[in-house]
């Protein structure tokens, strides 16, 4: 299937889903200024994203169930001779329309007229509220200009509803083609996660080796990370979301590397830790190998028919043991457990949904359970153990270590592929492949 008709078949969806009086609308992200007159790099909406391919700033989209003249109506910036010059091309109404599909395409400056009109005698908007001040009052002037016109016996919404559940649920189960993406995107990620431990020696700093993984992204036409690069040496890796990146490599350290590509809008999210120097230390050996152990026994549970709590239950299990094991809890294993003693070296949970955003959309419970794991659902799996120098009752040995272990995983309806697996992983294929 062409992307067009994917993303024609999810709209084609969402019009079955809304009954025939009610209409939806979504509008693009905005604009974000960065300084002065610079903007920040454009990162479309992605629920509007994934209903439409459009790529554009300053774009609504209507869905108006049975409408004659069209159903899909998209409001986006009219082609200008004189921004062509300056910022290049935007498709302008003609290519809103043969381009990316709308039935009608309209200039967003007139927004309100052209939604009253469509609004005529809906009883419910179907509208994220909330997101946008402006846009909020745009639309609801636009409600108001439907309200003048009762006596004509135009009847006006009286209803609004948050449609993001009706897209959530659907962007949670992957289609072939956002698979294919996500591969992609994780195979140029593991790419430069090797880039990153090939470079890497003592006496470089941290934002040597982001640019290698930025080489890398943007060599393969990524021009994005899905998220700030986390490039931390020795104990910046206990800084969870550590971006500062601008730390000396030292002999006898541990980096920790969390990054991934965008690709199409689909999000890789990698860590991978490993001797600045291409050896581990004893006791880094020692914590990275529980890490290890605990993200395999997750990722054992990432089955079709488990569920969302189990592969991160399963982590924390064998976390907690081999603390205890380690002297670092002391306790019984199952009460350790309860009061959630781990938490003082694994504060973090074992993954999130990944997708159109690194964080996906999807509920973790449904109702009061925990969400049971389906095909085509993808997850990461991210166990870590922090022991942060802060830490003043833990052996010296210890201090200092941060280390965590992440890939994406696809459930399959066998049980699962790990997207990511190719950034060497095991001490042995780490040290060998710095090594070489
Ligand atoms: N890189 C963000 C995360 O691992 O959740
Ligand atoms: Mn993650
Ligand atoms: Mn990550």
């Amino acid at each position: 299937m062409s992307d067009q008709s994917e993303f024609r078949q999810r709209r084609k969806q969402l019009l079955r889903q809304i009954d025939k009086s009610a209409v939806a609308i979504l509008a693009s992200a905005p604009v974000r200024i960065r300084n002065k007159d610079v903007e920040y790099p454009y990162r479309q909406d992605s629920d509007f994203y994934y209903l439409t391919g459009f790529n554009e700033p300053d774009a609504l989209a209507i869905f108006a169930p049975a409408r004659e003249q069209g159903e899909y109506v998209l409001l986006c910036r009219k082609f200008d001779e004189k921004n062509a010059v300056w910022t290049g091309r935007n498709v302008g109404l003609d290519g809103a329309r043969a381009e990316y599909g709308a039935d009608e395409a309209f200039a967003i400056d007139d927004l309100e007229t052209v939604l009253a009109t469509i609004l005529e005698n809906r009883k419910r908007v179907y509208y994220p509220i909330g997101r946008d001040r402006e846009l909020d009052q745009r639309i609801m002037d636009a409600v108001n200009q439907v309200r003048e016109r009762t006596r004509a016996g135009i009847e006006a919404p009286t209803e609004f509803v948050a449609m993001e559940r009706l897209l959530h649920e659907r962007r949670l189960i992957k289609t072939p083609r956002e698979i294919e993406l996500m591969r992609e995107a994780a195979e140029v990620s593991v790419a430069a996660h090797k880039r990153a431990m090939r470079m890497c020696k003592p006496g470089l700093y941290e934002y040597h080796i982001e640019a290698e993984l930025l080489h890398e992204f943007i060599r393969h036409g990524m021009r994005s990370p899905a998220y700030p690069c986390i490039v931390a040496a020795g104990s910046n890796a206990c800084v969870l979301h550590y971006t500062e990146n601008m730390s000396e490599l030292k002999d006898g350290d541990l980096l920790l590397v969390d990054a991934g590509a965008e690709w199409q809008n689909y999000a890789a999210d990698i860590t991978r830790t490993f001797p600045v120097n291409g050896k581990f230390s004893k006791p880094q050996r020692t914590i990275y190998e529980l890490v290890l152990e605990a993200q395999r026994a997750a990722i054992e549970q990432a089955q079709p028919g488990k569920r969302w709590n189990e592969p991160h239950d399963a982590a924390v299990r064998v976390l907690t043991e081999g603390l205890v094991k380690l002297g670092l809890l002391e306790g019984q294993v199952s009460k350790l457990i309860k009061d959630e003693a781990y938490k003082r070296f694994y504060m973090h949970r074992t993954g999130h949904w990944l997708g159109l955003d690194v964080h996906d959309v999807g509920d973790y419970k449904v109702g009061d359970e925990w969400r049971t794991l389906a095909p085509g659902m993808t997850l990461t799996v991210e166990p870590g153990l922090y022991m942060s120098s802060r830490l003043t009752e833990i052996d010296a040995r210890w201090k200092g270590i941060g280390i965590r272990i992440e890939d994406d995983v696809l459930i399959t309806e066998e049980g699962n592929q790990v997207l990511t697996a190719g950034a060497p992983k095991t001490v042995l294929e780490i040290e060998q492949f710095m090594q070489d």
